[in-house]
């Protein structure tokens, strides 16, 4: 093998070393679109998750004074649930806590919940008829606010007096 010299040696080794700064630049110019990616791909699921509740209406009843203020709230305050009570033939129901609900749930236990039986004038027929990827970026989007306020009074049977305010639905 013919020798390189000190010079031939010296440029040899910035070859390589030059090789190696590259490939790591190039390793970490992946990685970091890789994560730029995923970050866009969650908030593309948040923002989906947000337009869901929104044209779902769910602030409408499960957070206080949202459509009185034709919602003008700030997303901190969304879906602590109501204390004002719908009273009809099926008793007195309230709006539940969504945000302490989903901080207690899984994703699967959400699906599930979504899917069963609740009680007027939740509008759960919409929420049977929601696609399984639409749920669970609603999930994901109330989870994202974080668990916050009170859970909302319990379901009270017919015949019941209410202890708050109630919107009362005719009975037929
Ligand atoms: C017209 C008022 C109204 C609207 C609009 C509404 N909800 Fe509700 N929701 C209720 C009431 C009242 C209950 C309590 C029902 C019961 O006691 O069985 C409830 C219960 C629920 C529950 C069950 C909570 C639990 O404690 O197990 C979920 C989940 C839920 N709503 C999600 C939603 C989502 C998501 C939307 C929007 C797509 C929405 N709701 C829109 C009134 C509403």
């Amino acid at each position: 093998m013919r020798s390189l010299g000190v010079s031939g040696r010296v440029a040899q080794a910035m070859v390589v070393a030059l090789a190696v700064a590259t490939t790591s630049a190039g390793v970490q110019a992946q990685s970091t679109s890789a994560a730029g990616k995923q970050r866009a791909g969650s908030s593309q699921a948040l923002e989906r998750g947000r337009y869901l509740v929104m044209i779902g209406g769910c602030n409408d009843c499960h957070t206080p004074g949202f459509a009185v203020s034709g919602g003008k709230l700030p997303e901190k305050d969304w879906l602590v649930g109501d204390s004002v009570g719908f009273s009809g033939p099926w008793g007195i129901t309230y709006a539940s806590n969504l945000r302490l609900l989903v901080s207690n749930m899984t994703q699967q236990d959400w699906i599930k919940r979504a899917h069963s039986e609740m009680r007027p004038p939740m509008p759960a027929p919409s929420l049977h008829h929601m696609h399984e990827d639409d749920l669970k970026a609603v999930y994901r989007f109330i989870a994202s606010l974080g668990p916050a306020g009170k859970p909302a009074p319990q379901y009270l049977p017919p015949g019941s007096k209410p202890t708050g305010p109630v919107v009362v639905f005719p009975t037929p």
